[in-house]
């Protein structure tokens, strides 16, 4: 068939011709046609939602296997009473701040979704894309587009109008050109039928940013690693091969030097390479698609497709990527990286070991960490260096400064009391505060943990709030009963007992740690030597097992 070409780059032009192109498109998809859109993310292979015959020519063409669900594209949060029931209070908290942007929320279907869309399931994915070009095409339609990627099945995500003219022209009947997707990872897929949420697929919209609005999400197995044959995934795409060239993709995670360096060993003249620009020159004589700057993983979000499917038009045998670490979108890069690789993935540095460890005052923190001391191991504690970094930075003194006047003495010491009774009790000053140090913080506290080598703990009481935990091969809470806890302080502060129970009360309980860390730490034993003997046991068996884990997969 002919597929019509609507070009739609350029939204500033002729506005006659714009509008008229958009109702053209708008038209076709009234009619039960199918509509190549652009969105942000990626361009989708759009049909009338509610229409079950139009929705299964996109199965038809795309080579989508029946059980996976498509995402309604939407206007904005006044369409969910349309489409969803039960729609939770977060879901408009989420759509007021992400929306139009990467986030597609799952929430229970109205029944008149038809089965073809939701793929059976009683829950639908909505989505409000940020795109001119398809608002306004939803806008005329009058309808929600039921789209999926405009990729064949199994291919890389299409964030080019070429890319979609390659996968599916000649099978729909128009594409419509909006430019290069602006953020070149689909959505992020955030179910909500559940409490706490659940993220279902990493894409545009990070985590850390939503965690921030709405508190802690639930991250599906799924999403970091394979799942093994009787598992069901709880988005049903995220079981297929995906994003895959034609030929086998190998993932090297680690530091960008431990990476690149690992690639330099093991790439032949005929492998094709994914790196980050900086370490572009080390593969001279191999097939090499830069991804961006190590440090911009908005760029390498853009670049990834593109990359990942101009290798087919080569002929590599295989490929090796540089994977960027699982903070920001760099878990979403990660993700689709590790897809496209089936989960072949290999650990540049697999003898370094980066523990994070957290927990409240009086558990035994500092005994633990004399334990990691007596294995060999390395501490980087982050209140000294926070100190450190405070001192030598004026910029970061400035910061402080402008929004917390007064904190800094006359001799331009900070008066670190005055400051934590101005952010004690004050959550959003403690936020504002906090945003502050982690900026200035947490490059330096990066650029230790990638020159280290052999096992590091990272001491850190803001583990997860700061991201740090992303960083880590493993984190662990340290914990102790609280009466233990009290009298500990007692002793090793000389405070009466009173006090002692405030400041046991006024941190996070041990609930909370154990919640966020993949191991804990108990203490209950009577003295600092017992404890430390017995942590110096767990973590030999923990580095132990990451180790193992590392060369073994
Ligand atoms: O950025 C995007 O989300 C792009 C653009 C076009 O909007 N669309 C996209 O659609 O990536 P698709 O179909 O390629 O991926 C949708 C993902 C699949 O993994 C699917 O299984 C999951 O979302 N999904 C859709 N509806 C769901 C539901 N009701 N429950 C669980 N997962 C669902
Ligand atoms: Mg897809």
């Amino acid at each position: 068939m002919e597929t019509i070409y609507y070009d739609l780059r350029d939204t500033k032009g002729q506005q006659k011709e714009i509008e008229d192109k958009i109702s053209a498109a708008a038209k076709i998809l009234r009619e039960g046609g199918l509509v190549a859109i652009p969105t942000e993310t990626v361009y989708g292979l759009g049909a009338d939602g509610s229409n079950p015959e139009a929705v299964r020519r996109i199965f038809e063409v795309k080579g989508r296997p029946q059980d996976n669900p498509l995402i309604l594209h939407v206007t904005g949060a006044q369409w969910l009473p349309r489409y969803c029931v039960d729609i939770p209070p977060v879901a408009y908290v989420l759509a007021r701040k992400f929306w139009p942007g990467p986030l597609t929320m799952i929430l229970k279907r109205q029944p008149s979704v038809p089965d073809e869309t939701t793929a059976g399931l009683d829950t639908v994915g909505v989505r409000c894309p940020n795109h001119p070009v398809t608002l306004a095409i939803i806008r005329e339609a009058g309808m929600a587009i039921a789209a999926p990627s405009a990729n064949t099945s199994g291919r890389p995500s299409c964030t080019t109008a070429q890319d979609v003219v390659q996968d599916v022209g000649g099978r729909v009947d128009a594409i419509v050109d909006g430019g290069p997707c602006a953020v070149g990872v689909e959505s992020t897929v955030l179910d909500l039928t559940c409490e706490p949420p659940r993220l279902l697929r990493p894409g545009g919209l990070p985590l850390e940013d939503m965690e921030r609005l709405i508190g802690h999400i639930d991250v599906d197995k799924a999403v970091i690693a394979s799942l093994s044959a009787n598992e069901r995934p709880s988005a049903p795409g995220m079981k297929y091969r995906h994003y895959a060239p034609k030929a086998p993709v190998t993932v090297i995670t680690g530091a960008p030097i431990a990476s690149a360096r690992e690639i330099e060993r093991r790439a032949g003249p005929g492998s094709g390479v994914i790196c980050f620009d900086e370490y572009a020159d080390m593969f001279a004589g191999r097939v090499v698609r830069s991804l961006g700057p190590r440090n911009d993983k908005q760029v390498q979000a853009q670049r990834l497709f593109e990359a990942l499917r101009s290798f087919d038009e080569t002929d590599v045998t295989e490929i090796y990527a540089q994977c960027p670490d699982n903070r920001g979108l760099g878990l979403a890069i990660g993700n689709r990286l590790k897809k496209a690789a089936g989960f072949h993935v290999i650990e540049a540095d697999s003898q370094r070991v980066i523990l994070g460890l957290t927990g409240g005052t009086g558990a035994g923190k500092t005994s633990a960490l004399n334990a990691l001391r007596d294995l060999g191991g390395q501490v980087i504690d982050c209140d000294a260096v926070y100190k450190e970094v405070l001192e030598s930075s004026a910029e970061f003194q400035n910061a402080i400064n402008v929004k917390f006047p007064g904190v800094f003495d006359a001799k331009g010491r900070l008066n670190r009391k005055k400051l934590g009774e101005e952010v004690f009790a004050k959550r959003d000053r403690l936020d504002e505060l906090n945003k502050i140090v982690f900026r200035y913080l947490l490059p330096e506290i990066e650029r230790r943990v990638e020159a280290a080598e052999g096992l590091y703990a990272i001491d850190a009481i803001n583990l997860f709030e700061s991201g740090l935990d992303r960083l880590c091969d493993r984190t662990v809470a340290v914990t102790a009963p609280t009466e233990l806890r009290v009298r500990r302080i007692m002793a090793r502060d000389d405070i009466p007992e009173y006090y002692a129970r405030l400041r046991v009360g006024a941190q996070k309980p041990d609930d909370y740690y154990r919640g966020k860390c993949d191991e804990e730490l108990n203490n209950a034993a009577d003295s600092p030597e017992e404890f430390r003997k017995e942590a110096r046991l767990f973590f030999e068996r923990l580095v132990e097992s990451i180790l193992e884990k590392k060369r073994h997969g």
